[in-house]
């Protein structure tokens, strides 16, 4: 805050506090008057104009003295920070220094264990899955089991790789997905044709179906990416299309449209929101998830 407005600020609280009082005791009638009427008279009904009774009137004074106190003591007057030196993030930071305190002797147990051994810790993967939950769920669903865009990691197929290190790097550093869009260059019949194809790639079509049509096309663009095979390429996190997982689906209209319009699944970096401890542990639960098949 600049210092005009703190200077506002604090003369508008002032103005405020001796307001109050002000028109609390400036306007109080006395209990030695206390036959006197307001002058309302309704029907013959008079009104008496008798004093507030003293809890309430000291009850005001109470929140009024308070007022000044918890200024005195506490940031609120403008860019006065109070005599206790009590801040929001200083209380946070403390919070966050116990936790720290409390948990890093758990974190140095698993510190220096190989992430193929931290898989088979039960501990270290209940921590992991519990990471888990707070930062990948929403994406990756609660049981890792995946949807529609967003990779099942439960399974054996990989886009961009399985082992230990290549997790660890997917977390850290997130990924980019990124199959160009081919329906300008082909065509609406050349789309059609390279789905069949990559459908066939995996039997994903009914018996006899002709498929044949798109193979030169896959052969020419599609394999430098899938592979002449189509079984993917993890440096390039081209997706295996023989296998039968697909991320996408594998409905003739959804193959078209990734292949038309392209796709670009997204993978976010956790490496500037996670700790390497954390990101150590979720390595080991990923790991854990399709090991375990
Ligand atoms: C905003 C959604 C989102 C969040 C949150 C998210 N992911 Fe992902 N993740 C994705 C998408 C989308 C992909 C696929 C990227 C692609 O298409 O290449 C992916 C890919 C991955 C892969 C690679 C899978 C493979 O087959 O190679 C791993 C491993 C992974 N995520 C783990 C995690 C972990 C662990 C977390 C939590 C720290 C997490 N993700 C949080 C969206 C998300
Ligand atoms: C530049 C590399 C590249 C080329 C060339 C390429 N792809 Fe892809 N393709 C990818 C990547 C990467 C993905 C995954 C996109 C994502 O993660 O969002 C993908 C995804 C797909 C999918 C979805 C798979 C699933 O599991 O849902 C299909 C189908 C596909 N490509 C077919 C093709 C066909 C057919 C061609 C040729 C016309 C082609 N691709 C050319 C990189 C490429």
């Amino acid at each position: 805050m600049t210092g005009n407005w703190s200077i506002y600020i604090i003369t508008l609280t002032a103005i405020m506090i001796v307001g109050s009082f002000l028109l609390l005791f400036g306007n109080r009638t006395r209990p030695a008057d206390s036959e006197a009427k307001t002058g309302h008279v309704y029907d013959g009904i008079e009104e008496y104009d008798n004093p507030l009774p003293a809890w309430w009137l000291y009850l005001f004074v109470i929140t009024l003295l308070f007022a000044i106190a918890y200024l005195v003591a506490y940031p609120g007057l403008g860019n006065f920070p109070g005599l206790l030196g009590w801040s929001q993030t200083g209380q946070w930071q403390a919070e966050v220094d116990v936790a720290k305190a409390r948990y890093e002797p758990v974190f140095a147990k698993y510190r220096d264990m190989p992430v193929e051994q931290l898989a088979k810790e039960p501990e270290a993967l209940r921590m992991g899955q519990r990471i888990f939950a707070n930062n990948c769920s929403q994406c990756h669903g609660s049981d890792a089991g995946g949807a529609r865009g967003f990779p099942n990691l439960r399974d054996s197929d990989w886009l961009w790789g399985g082992s230990a290190d290549a997790i660890h790097t997917t977390i850290t550093n997130g990924r980019q997905g990124g199959m160009p869009p081919w329906g300008q260059m082909l065509g609406e019949d050349g789309v059609n044709n390279a789905a069949h194809y990559a459908l066939s790639l995996s039997g994903a079509l009914p018996a006899g179906t002709e498929s044949a049509a798109g193979e030169a096309t896959f052969k020419t663009i599609c394999s430098s990416c899938h592979g002449a095979d189509g079984k993917g390429n993890t440096l390039l996190g081209a997706p295996n299309l023989t296998d039968g997982i697909w991320l996408y689906g594998s409905e003739l209209e959804t193959v078209k449209h990734g292949i038309r319009n392209g796709r670009m699944g997204q993978m976010p970096a956790f490496g500037a929101t996670l700790d390497s401890d954390r990101i150590h542990l979720l390595t080991a639960y990923v790991l854990s998830l399709s090991a375990a098949r």
